[in-house]
């Protein structure tokens, strides 16, 4: 019998790894012919953790779990799948589940992440075997044609990206995987970190061979550290089994991978600030150009891409570029992993293929709110992303969309809030947190965010509420076209997008006369 019980950072917050125990504390106890594979999430955070079972017909899903559950659904005949009052059914026709199209995360929660067989079973490194067919242009051009582009946020075409750094000669290039993930609601680079770790090292691998680096750092955000400690074991597995060394896969190709651990500033997620920090300097934002591309690590081209962007490679590399680019909407090409968070009913990973309205994700997938009051509004792509109110939910999730609407889509994290939000607050805390995480190397994120405080407390108390409208208005243009990077230039669109959507909370309510 197999038993799978998740060791994803989300599970183990809810007590998997007491689950774990205990359910092997039985299996000694009562001599059953058991092992516990210890696998990554499903991603449906509200049934975690989730214990599954091997039967004939399919993985058996139970949860939530409590450890005090344990003995009595092995009583009730766990190991057979029987059914329980935890008792989910195939994992597989759970519907958060069989509605979506898993690319990118086709594997996080079935296979052991650090098992390189398993990976393999899988599906896994066939992709890395078709690109050591091909020459480096080639890959670039698949990776092109596939339509991917840049899941950290901005959306800059993948293999344009690369083929800038293709096309600049030098002696070193470097690939740096960007896991800073930062951005609140979002869980993503994380639960494919740990739930699938040699995805993203297949699809470092697969960009240094095309782009002709041999050296490659992930730099993971210390706030993982379980993330942290599952790519360190991968690496060494795919190490030890000439996956990463050099020669790749028996190939004349070298390429490695180190891990680089951050220190918790968020706008370390910057890239140039990123490269800054690898190089074991403070986190202070790069003036561009130089890209990256040309000038980025230790001064050599680099490629830098969010895990998600890596991650995503090897299905393009195994079943092709046509493929893929046949999922999406518009320029929006190929899966995006949606992470819905905050009052939701149904948190959790839902990989589906963009062109989803925003209603439908928040009512449909997300099931609304936990607390059953009203959606009052939506935060999409992070702290520094819109809020988006009910009138704008047939927005389609496509990066020209959100555009459209004064939003982005960022790393696709949804924060979800119900009708008890006061969106005066929401602007302060927009402003406050950009005060606090700026670098300070341009004044209109350092100064303008801490004015914008000032002027967002003004408004609360109630002095002059047309004034310190017009102000905080200024300031946030100033803000949007001065500021050298994203944190200072977008601070503005949760600000604006809460005034302007949402006036009421923004002035104070009328005095009622007798
Ligand atoms: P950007 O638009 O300046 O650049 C996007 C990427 O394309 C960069 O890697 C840049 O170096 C590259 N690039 C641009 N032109 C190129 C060329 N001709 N050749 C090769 N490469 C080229 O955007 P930026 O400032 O890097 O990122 C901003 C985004 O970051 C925002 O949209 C925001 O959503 C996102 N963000 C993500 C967070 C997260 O936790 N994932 C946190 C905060 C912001
Ligand atoms: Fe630094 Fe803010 Fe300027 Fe970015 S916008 S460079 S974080 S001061």
């Amino acid at each position: 019998i197999t038993f799978y019980v998740p060791r994803d950072s989300g599970a183990l917050a809810l007590g998997a790894e007491k689950v774990a125990k205990t359910l092997e504390n039985e299996i000694t106890a009562r001599k059953l012919d058991a092992k516990i594979v210890r696998n990554g999430s499903r991603g449906m955070y509200w049934l975690e953790p989730m214990v599954e079972v091997e039967t004939p017909g399919g993985r058996v899903a139970y949860g939530p779990v409590k450890a005090s559950d344990v003995a009595a659904l092995l009583d009730g005949g766990l190991a057979e799948g029987r059914v329980h009052p935890l008792w989910l059914g195939l994992t597989e026709h759970l519907p958060f589940l069989s509605k979506q199209t898993r690319l990118t995360f086709a594997r996080c929660g079935i296979t052991d992440p650090v098992s390189l067989d398993d990976y393999r079973a899988h599906d896994g490194l066939k992709g890395l075997q078709n690109a050591l067919t091909l020459s480096r242009a080639e890959i670039v051009a698949q990776v092109t044609e596939s339509g991917l582009r840049g899941r950290g946020g901005a959306g800059f075409p993948t293999g344009i990206k690369w083929k800038t750094v293709l096309d600049t000669l030098a002696p070193q290039k470097y690939i740096v995987c960007n896991a800073d993930e930062g951005d609140s609601g979002t869980f993503a680079d994380r639960m494919i970190m740990e739930g699938d770790p040699f995805v993203l090292i297949e699809g470092m691998a697969i960009a240094g061979i095309a782009v002709e680096a041999t050296k490659g750092y992930i730099y993971i955000r210390s706030e993982y550290p379980h993330a942290i400690a599952v790519m360190n074991e991968a690496i060494e597995v795919a190490r030890k089994a000439g996956v990463l060394g050099a020669s790749v896969l028996g190939s004349s190709y070298v390429f490695d991978i180190e891990v680089r651990v951050g220190a918790g500033a968020y706008v370390c997620g910057e890239e140039t600030a990123l490269l800054e920090s690898l190089e074991g300097r403070r986190g202070i934002v790069r003036a561009k150009p130089p890209l990256p591309a040309h000038k980025g690590l230790f001064g050599k081209p680099t490629v830098i891409n969010n895990v998600i962007s890596l991650a995503s490679v090897p299905v393009i590399m195994d079943r092709g570029a046509a493929f893929y680019k046949d999922f999406g909407m518009g320029r929006s090409r190929g899966t995006i992993p949606l992470q819905i968070a905050g009052n939701v009913k149904y948190a959790g990973l839902f990989e589906a293929a963009f062109g989803l309205t925003l209603g439908e994700i928040v009512d449909d997938i997300g099931g609304g709110t936990a607390t059953g009051r009203p959606v009052k509004a939506v935060q999409v792509g992070g702290p520094l992303g819109a809020y988006f109110p009910r009138s704008l939910f047939d927005t389609p999730f496509d990066y020209e969309a959100f555009a459209a609407k004064d939003g982005l889509i960022g790393h696709a994290g949804l924060v979800v809030f119900d009708d008890s939000v006061d969106m005066l607050k929401q602007a302060r805390f927009a402003m406050e947190f950009c005060a606090v995480e700026s670098c300070g190397k341009c004044t209109p994120c350092r100064i303008g965010s801490t004015r914008g405080v000032e002027v967002v407390d003004r408004l609360s108390a109630n002095i002059e509420p047309e004034k310190q409208i017009a102000v905080l208005t200024d300031l946030c243009n100033t803000m949007k076209f001065g500021s050298l990077c994203a944190l200072g230039g977008f601070t503005p669109y949760p600000v604006m997008s809460a005034l302007n959507h949402f006036p009421e909370d923004f002035r104070p309510a009328p005095i009622a006369v007798a």
